[in-house]
């Protein structure tokens, strides 16, 4: 089982979109995908239609350290070769962040939730998605992920953002290796790229950057580019990849673009496309 997590110091940078789309198309390749929606104000959990809803979710899982079937809920897409399930973010009593950051094991409870039976026996793979900015449940989030990605959109503000937040945050993170936690590589991806030599000069700069982060981040070569589609699909609450397949247009389809961070991000998978059953990647 592979656990990735969208993350980012900076808001709407197209986290949730991407790990919606990310989560459609690796259940539409045949994995067995639960997205956990970590945002204490839910936009995941509405992104797709949701088939019934389970009595429990975040809460739940974060209260209890654990993950059982009554925090899980099918999301609603005909024709998946695999499943596609959400733990959705409720409406708490509590403050999830303040009741996390009084815990001694705040660091590793989601990591350690993600053990769960219901969990490691029934999924290939878990995407987290947290929140825009810092707080307990951003940290565990990060700290529960074999693989951080980190999208960033190819302005100069955005690329200084993630220069001096995001590396901050892996630095106080690393810190927490220190008590067990451990802490994945960070993938960073250009979000949004528009089609002017402005955009892809700043692109080039941010790549430019990460090669003197040492290596810490590595920059995918895949680039999302700035399209109408993803913003669409999302009104139609369908995955980008069944939305915008248009081949010989200007920018790259979503169907291609999808299909390239994927195999990007797990190898394994190269060669796999939706609607096929890939069998041995699990
Ligand atoms: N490649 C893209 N092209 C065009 N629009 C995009 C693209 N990716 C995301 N968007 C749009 O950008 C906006 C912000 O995206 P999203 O909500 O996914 O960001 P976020 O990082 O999850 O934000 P937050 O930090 O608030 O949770 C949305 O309106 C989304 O449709
Ligand atoms: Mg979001």
């Amino acid at each position: 089982m592979i656990k990735l997590a969208l993350v980012s110091t900076k808001g709407g940078v197209g986290k949730t979109t991407l790990t919606a789309n990310l989560g459609a198309l690796l259940a539409d390749m045949g994995l067995r995908v639960l997205l956990i929606d970590a945002d204490e104000k839910p936009s995941l959990s509405k992104y797709f239609r949701l088939r019934h809803p389970s009595p429990y979710g975040l809460t739940r899982v974060i209260t209890r350290g654990l993950v059982t079937r009554e925090a899980i809920t099918p999301i609603d897409l005909p024709r998946l070769a695999g499943c596609l399930d959400i733990v959705v973010s409720d409406s708490p009593e509590i403050n999830l962040s303040d009741w996390l950051y009084s815990r001694i094991d705040r660091a590793v409870r989601l990591k350690l939730a993600l053990r769960s039976p219901d969990v490691v026996d029934h999924y290939d793979c878990v995407i987290l998605d947290a929140h825009g900015g810092a707080g307990a449940v951003e940290d565990a989030v990060a700290l529960a992920a074999d693989l951080l990605i980190s999208p960033v959109r190819p302005d100069v503000l955005s690329g200084s953002e993630f220069m001096d937040g995001t590396l901050r945050m892996l630095e106080r993170l690393d810190a927490s290796s220190a008590i067990g936690a451990g802490l994945g590589p960070m993938k960073a991806v250009i979000n949004c790229l528009r089609r002017s030599n402005n955009s892809r000069l700043v692109a080039d700069t941010i790549r430019e950057n990460f090669l003197r982060a040492q290596g810490r981040v590595t920059m995918l070569d895949t680039v999302i580019p700035d399209a109408n589609a993803y913003q669409a699909a999302a009104t139609a609450q369908v995955p980008v990849h069944r939305f915008d397949r248009q081949r010989g247009a200007a920018s790259p389809s979503a169907y291609e673009v999808m299909h390239r961070l994927a195999w990007e991000l797990i190898p394994s998978l190269q060669g796999v496309y939706a609607g096929q059953e890939p069998g041995h990647v699990r």
